[in-house]
């Protein structure tokens, strides 16, 4: 490994009524990814945005080889060659792909043009260097998914060519397949000296790409420790500050009658074909399926967000056409949705306005708002779900991305509906709080709610569900009971081939 490029020293930033960061030490050497860790808002984003200059840090200092950074804006880090892709989203939506990654710095001809020809093409190499050739460089980035963008963000830090590359959760938004081709990057990045700062919750990437780790908890910093020196359970336990041993609960439970039926679903944009999906009272049913696979698109028709084109939809036994995700909540269904920020937040507003935005007919049917049980009502999700916050008035945008994210759950939570879909329901939360997450799914079906859980971590689809759909391009390839697979054949029927990988 190089030499030491970055140091941070002694940083401590303090946010109206708490300190997100403790005189932190961190340090980065050439050629290292440096993986950091801890719980929903222990201060990852807020060290990498300290970094960065994007936040002045209250005390101590950061140094790129040898020499004190400037804090104020990121002006001296993008000349130093320090850049970041964020944990939110930094794109314009209609702006293309091309467009997007040579923002405000775009390339000229001799008459002073802007040059589109040499931005296409640039951004078409990047592209391709991450095994994103399918990715259109024309197309507004509004009309791309959500990994899709994630991979533009990608391409446009590296367009850079940086020297420091700080990823704030990359892979959260990633299928298994885009985030090896991120790892390969990232491999040939450490090669040519690059030093990388690396945030994520999945554990079992850092085996791949890591060589140390620095454990935040509480905004203070545990431990710096090679990423062979201590074991999950070890890693776990600095992180949560107390020793975890089950991650998965599941009681058994008896299903209590059909609740949600589809037959021979598909949409207008050709990404569902005559799905056929039960789901019971009281179960837990996973669907595995590559991104692209059709799952979100699923979820989305059946919650009234786009039209079916063909096939129906029975709600305990009686048709219903999901209209709209309005009509879609009197029928009893929630969504907690992967794309917290389009379909499950109002970031401007606060928990509590949040918390019972769906709910507000149902806790007052009688049109008299009481303040008071509103606040109550957030207090106690805040306290169940562990969000960290100063007050439930806080405007959820300046939460972290986990706590955000927990808030969409105390919305679903509130509403109490009687079919929950979740749609990655643990994408960008901590190990702590995912086992909370899981409790609550398992004490939901124990009511006897139906859950649908859609999730690319197979892990958890597989620790939780009583049954499993599994998609391939549109269809539904395969359906299994709980204990009757094992992960490598659901993997190989995620990939369109026959069991045990023929
Ligand atoms: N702009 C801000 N204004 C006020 N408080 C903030 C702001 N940004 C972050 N915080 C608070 O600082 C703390 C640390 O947040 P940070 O985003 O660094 O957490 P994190 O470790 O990145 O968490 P996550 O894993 O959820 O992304 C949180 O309690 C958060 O609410
Ligand atoms: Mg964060």
């Amino acid at each position: 490994m190089g030499k030491t490029i970055l140091t941070a020293v002694g940083i401590t930033k303090v946010f109206p009524g708490m300190k997100a960061l403790d005189k932190v030490d961190f340090d980065l050497r050439a050629g290292e990814v440096h993986i950091l860790v801890g719980e929903n808002g222990a201060g990852k984003s807020t060290l990498a945005k300290v970094i960065l200059g994007v936040y002045k840090q209250d005390e101590g200092e950061v140094f790129f080889e040898g020499e004190k950074m400037e804090v104020s804006g990121t002006k001296d880090a993008i000349a130093k060659g320090i850049v970041a892709v964020y944990q939110e989203f930094t794109l314009i939506p209609y702006l293309s792909v091309a467009q997007n990654i040579f923002l405000n710095r775009e390339f000229r001809t001799k008459l002073g043009f802007i040059d589109h020809k040499k931005m296409e093409s640039e951004a078409e190499a990047l592209l391709k260097s991450l095994n994103c050739e399918y990715i259109n460089i024309k197309a507004p980035v509004k009309q791309l998914s959500v990994a899709e963008q994630q991979m533009v963000e990608i391409a446009k830090a590296l367009s850079y060519k940086p020297r420091v590359i700080i990823f704030d959760e990359p892979t959260s938004a990633l299928s298994d397949r885009e985030a090896e081709s991120l790892f390969a990057q990232i491999h040939n990045l450490k090669k040519k000296g690059i030093g990388i700062v690396y945030v994520s919750h999945r554990m079992e990437e850092f085996p791949k790409i890591g060589d140390r780790i620095t454990v935040l908890r509480d905004g203070k910093k545990i431990a710096t420790i090679g990423i062979n020196d201590c074991t999950d359970h070890e890693l776990i336990t600095m992180m949560v500050g107390r020793d975890v041993s089950q991650v998965y609960v599941r009681t058994q439970n008896e299903h209590k009658g059909e609740a949600l039926r589809t037959e021979d679903l598909s949409d207008y944009s050709g990404k569902v074909k005559g799905v056929s999906i039960v789901l019971n009272r009281g179960e837990i049913v996973g669907i595995a399926g590559l991104v692209g696979s059709g799952r979100t698109e699923l979820a989305q028709l059946i919650y009234g967000i786009n039209p079916i084109k063909t096939g129906k939809v029975y709600v305990n036994g009686r048709e219903m056409m999901p209209k709209s995700p309005v009509n879609a909540v009197k029928h009893g269904i929630g969504l907690v949705s992967e794309d917290r920020k389009k379909y499950g937040l109002a970031l401007g507003e606060a928990i509590a306005f949040n918390a019972i935005s769906v709910s507000l007919k149902k806790i007052f049917p009688k049109f008299f708002m009481n303040k008071r049980k509103i606040y109550d009502i957030a207090k106690q999700n805040v306290d169940q779900l562990r969000i960290v916050t100063t007050s439930v008035h806080k405007q959820c945008k300046f939460l972290s991305g986990g706590n955000q994210q927990k808030v969409v759950l105390a919305k679903w939570l509130n509403f109490n509906p009687q079919i929950i879909i979740f749609d990655e329901p643990t994408r960008g939360i901590d190990v702590g709080a995912k086992m909370e997450i899981y409790k609550l799914m398992d004490r939901l079906a124990a009511e006897g709610k139906a859950i649908l859980m859609i999730s690319s971590e197979l892990p958890e689809v597989i620790g939780m569900s009583d049954r499993i759909y599994v998609m391939h391009e549109g269809r539904m390839v395969d359906e299994c009971k709980r204990g009757e697979f094992t992960a490598e054949q659901i993997g190989s029927r995620m990939l369109g081939l026959g069991v045990g990988g023929r």
